[in-house]
């Protein structure tokens, strides 16, 4: 049996909740492929800060980036935040951990398929005969480096530029200016968009470009570059171009966005809670940012930390389980990968809830909403047992 080693963000807050039912069952479903998932804990995030008195213990960050699989828990916690983040601020582990861990592993593309149940119809928050089959509806793919995101770290030793920036934790709020420095190179939105038109390429589905070239020089750039690498090198995949504006308008008719969806940075970080709500909530969102040219790779979910539930047993794994099926796929395991995608649908068919997906909608009808409330763990499982 071939071993694959993983390192394992269990992370802050309802992160340990959720990353124990998600990891017992990749390592389950890897074992159909003829994989040992071998996974080592890299403490990171306020829970590191606690025990190891760092966010990103060096050794943690060294470790994962030899490993070059991270299955991250997330990081961050607004209580934290407000006591040691204060004292402390330039251990905020959103900035320090996760952004240093897209950095140090260029984690150019940032995967965020939103997947769509008939059965959780009643959570969709646009109307249900906007969103056009079951299953996979849209593939983001945000650009995960650069932009206003590194600007400042990226440039800070720029002479133009040094003295216009100012690191957060020295922001006073009296200063007459801060300025924040977003760009894009040309041989990274090259990378990127090929990377992603293949990937249209490969699944039959057109590439819808979003950007703000009416006004924004960073994105007159971006347009240019994707539409030529789109005319001389993908001729065959359709591509489209959206400006953000209308962009978030389409969020409410998810079949008009039925494609592989490029977006800058924090363009994407925006848009795909948005798209992820739509059609069902966060708790469902699966997220993977890839290295295209090392095959370096992260999975984590859009429940994020979950703070105001940490403790409770209640937040929702299936993002999580869902990102380890990414993982799984990533690792070759694809036998394994589908077998946790038919379980967790098969689990919704069974009517298994946990509670954010219990009627919380106004006017959602009480008979298709209600199911089975299940706890994380039991949740976890539930889709275990269905492997
Ligand atoms: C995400 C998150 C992060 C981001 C935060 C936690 C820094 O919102 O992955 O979307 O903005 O990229
Ligand atoms: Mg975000």
């Amino acid at each position: 049996m071939e071993s694959i080693s993983i390192a394992v963000v269990s992370g802050d807050g309802s992160g340990p909740e959720m990353m124990a039912p998600a990891l017992a069952i990749a390592i389950a479903a890897a074992r159909k492929d003829g994989i040992r998932v071998i996974p080592e804990e890299t403490p990171m995030g306020w829970k590191a800060y606690r025990n190891l008195g760092d966010t990103l213990p060096e050794a943690s960050l060294k470790r994962a980036v030899e490993v070059g699989t991270v299955f991250f828990g997330g990081v961050g916690n607004p209580t934290l935040d407000k006591t040691i983040g204060v004292e402390f601020p330039e251990m905020k582990p959103e900035k320090k951990c996760l952004l240093a861990l897209r950095k140090a592993m260029g984690l150019l593309l940032n995967f965020r398929p939103m997947i769509y149940f008939k059965e959780l119809d009643y959570l969709a928050n646009v109307r249900p005969e906007t969103i056009p089959d079951e299953g996979i509806q849209q593939v983001w793919i945000r650009f995960l480096l650069q932009d206003s995101y590194f600007g400042n770290e990226d440039y800070a030793n720029h002479p133009a530029v040094s003295t216009l920036i100012k690191p957060n934790d020295k922001i006073t709020g009296n200063e007459d200016a801060v300025v924040d420095i977003a760009y894009y190179t040309r041989e990274a939105i090259e990378t990127y968009a090929r990377a992603a038109f293949a990937y249209g390429r490969s699944v039959g589905l057109p590439v819808i470009s979003v950007d703000k070239a009416n006004v924004i020089s960073r994105y007159v750039f971006w347009r240019k570059i994707v539409t030529r690498i789109g005319e001389e090198e993908f001729p065959d995949v359709p591509l489209c171009h959206q400006y953000v504006d209308a962009g978030a308008g389409l969020l409410l008719t998810p079949a008009k966005l039925h494609g592989v969806i490029i977006c800058g940075n924090e363009h994407g970080d925006i848009l795909s809670d948005g798209a992820a709500v739509a059609v069902g909530g966060m708790g469902l969102m699966q997220s993977s940012a890839i290295n295209p040219k090392t095959g370096a790779a992260m999975f984590e979910s859009g429940a994020g930390t979950a703070p105001t539930l940490a403790g409770t047993n209640t937040a929702n794994p299936i993002g999580r389980i869902l990102a380890g099926a990414m993982m799984l796929r990533h690792l070759g395991a694809t036998k394994g990968a589908a077998s946790i995608e038919n379980a967790v649908k098969q689990a919704m068919k069974n009517g298994y809830r946990t509670a954010d997906m219990l009627a919380n909608n106004k006017g959602a009808n009480a008979q298709e909403s209600a199911g089975q409330l299940l706890s994380t763990s039991q949740m976890g499982k539930k889709i275990f047992e269905l492997l």
